[in-house]
């Protein structure tokens, strides 16, 4: 098992330039043993680069990083320390699976015993013999990650391990990161999808535009920048509406036939109604995705935004949700009255 000194990585004031562009800003993270850390940014926020400085690939202009409290390069045993799939593809073609990863053991002073092991740890027994070139891409991400594991090393990094993998393949990568961290090994992942994210992470580092925005729980992040709401439907929303916000809650038109509010939980939206003999047909927490959240959060530091035509305004603004103005939702769809937008009450939220 894998040796008993701390296992982290900590980057601090952790810079690199590629000429004027600055690819990774003065990070300052720590990823820590025992569960799941993803690295969540957009595309070209810097998390490749971030990774590879961390395993010594490219030389930092500024700062530094350190696993288990030292630079990469001076590791004795790098494999034993540190496992990593930055890039799945970098495998001689003409090899098979098994070569590969006898060599990478061999050039490490690694049993060869532990190839068979690995190959049945990641299921690529029945093509271990086989050339590389003709691997699909679920199976070159196992192979990836069966050199990962090859050390059997406290720290593993995946840099967007699920890219391109089918559903069966996801999941099993997530329950793989998941034990790994369970055994008290640090598994930093990346990823720009933040659904994935929430699914396979415990904590988040979060990277844009080469800035580290947030270094957080998953749930804390979801609950400090996204809001949650409640779903009402009801055949009385045209006086149920303006009770809810007499109480100063904010009510917007939600999908359909409903309405969202804000700044209150269902139960005391539930009484509301009663007391007032309106019924109910539906009645909600929504928890905010932490896709919203993201985008919240860096609402202005995605990079290579998509144009979109007609497109006059995100659905999510940063900083809040689309107000609905008074008279109904915009362009004149039919809708339940909605007054005016209230400021949620703090104290009523869910
Ligand atoms: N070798 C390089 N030379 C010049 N610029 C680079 C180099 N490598 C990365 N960059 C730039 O640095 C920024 C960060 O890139 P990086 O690949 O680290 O982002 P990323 O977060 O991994 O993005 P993605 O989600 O697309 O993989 C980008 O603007 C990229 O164009
Ligand atoms: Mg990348």
């Amino acid at each position: 098992m894998f040796g008993i000194e701390p296992h982290m990585i900590e980057a601090r004031g952790l810079t690199k330039r590629y000429g004027d562009k600055t690819a990774v800003d003065h990070a300052d993270f720590t990823v820590r043993p025992g569960r799941v850390t993803g690295f969540l940014g957009p595309n070209g926020a810097g998390k490749s680069t971030t990774m590879r400085m961390i395993l010594g690939l490219d030389r930092p202009t500024g700062g530094h990083v350190t696993v288990n409290g030292r630079d990469y390069r001076r590791l004795r045993a790098p494999l034993r320390e540190v496992g990593a799939l930055l890039d799945a593809k970098a495998v001689h073609g003409g090899r098979s699976a098994y070569h590969h990863l006898l060599c990478l053991a061999q050039s490490n002073g690694i049993p060869a015993a532990r190839v068979d092991e690995v190959i049945g740890l990641v299921g690529l027994q029945s093509v271990a013999g086989k050339p590389f070139r003709g691997f699909s891409l679920g199976m070159g991400q196992r192979l990836g990650i069966a050199a990962a594991l090859l050390g059997d090393p406290g720290t593993l990094m995946f840099d967007e391990p699920v890219n391109g993998l089918d559903p069966e393949g996801i999941l099993w990568i997530r329950n793989l990161m998941r034990r790994l961290a369970d055994e008290g090994r640090t598994v930093f992942v990346s990823s720009h999808l933040m659904s994935e994210m929430a699914l396979t992470a415990d904590h988040l580092v979060v990277i844009g535009r080469g800035r580290i925005l947030a270094e957080t729980g998953v749930r804390e992040f979801i609950d400090a920048n996204a809001t949650s709401h409640v779903r009402v439907r009801s055949p009385r929303l045209d006086r149920l509406a303006p009770l809810l916000a007499e109480r100063g809650w904010r009510v917007e038109a939600g999908d359909g036939d409903g309405l969202r509010v804000f700044g209150a939980g269902p139960a005391p939206i539930g009484d509301l109604a009663a007391a007032n003999g309106l019924a109910l047909h539906e009645l909600a927490l929504v928890q905010p995705s932490l896709e919203e959240a993201f985008m919240q959060l860096t609402g202005d530091t995605v990079e290579y935004h998509a144009g979109v035509p007609g497109a006059a305004a995100p659905a999510v603004p940063p900083g809040g949700q689309p107000a609905v103005p008074p008279g109904g939702p915009p362009g004149g769809a039919p809708g339940p009255a909605v007054p005016p937008s209230q400021p949620p009450n703090p104290e009523g939220r869910p």
